[in-house]
């Protein structure tokens, strides 16, 4: 049986896609058991249901108990008794309950120690780094905090901005992500 795995992700879902693309031509010895979100109108949402891919939302109600949305969250994620936990550019940090749970990998868009935290791109071009990149790690119960799994350099340009920069951060990580998540996936079964 191929490992099952949970993707979790929050915003666009570019990183999703190339799991689904993957899986669809036989590329991930893993199977997708579902997508879930924090943001039910969440383009990553409608790539699942596109890719046949069951989903599930818990959005963060202003107010709420957050140990109740991560108890909420870790029975969603139970339900599809994944293996390995995947977070595609999730940007919410997990409780250390559900941490403990489940083996959860995470990709972020720095060469973590430097950079934790939510505008990882935006801090390295404000620090003035020359040499950026991307990390694939555990989850812990820090931020971005984890144990280091692969990373992969991306130097900066003189004229990068964002966007620029992401995009070429993107396109290393993409590849990045999917070979760490074939090999671990390929460990766990
Ligand atoms: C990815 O670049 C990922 O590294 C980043 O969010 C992006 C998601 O893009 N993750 C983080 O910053 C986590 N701290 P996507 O929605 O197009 O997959």
């Amino acid at each position: 049986m191929p490992a099952r795995l949970v993707i979790l992700a929050s915003g666009a879902g570019s990183t999703l896609q190339a799991f689904l693309d993957a899986a669809a031509s036989g590329d991930l010895p893993a199977e997708i058991a579902a997508v879930g979100s924090d943001r039910p109108d969440s383009a990553a949402l409608q790539r699942a249901t596109a890719a046949g891919v069951p989903t599930f939302a818990l959005p963060v109600q202003p107010g709420a108990d957050r140990a109740l949305w991560n108890a909420s969250l870790a029975e969603a994620i139970a339900a599809h008794e994944p293996d390995l936990v995947v977070l595609a550019g999730f940007m919410r940090v997990l409780g250390p309950a559900l941490v403990r749970r489940f083996r959860i990998v995470n990709v972020h868009p720095s060469l973590l120690p430097s950079f934790p935290g939510a505008h990882a791109i935006r801090d390295a071009l404000a620090h003035g780094v020359r040499i950026t990149g991307v990390t694939v790690h555990w989850v812990d119960e820090g931020l971005d905090s984890g144990p280091i799994i692969a990373q992969a350099a991306v130097e900066i340009a003189a004229d990068d901005t964002e966007d620029t920069l992401r995009a070429r951060i993107q396109d290393v990580e993409k590849p990045l992500y999917l070979t760490t998540i074939r090999s671990l996936a390929k460990e766990l079964r």
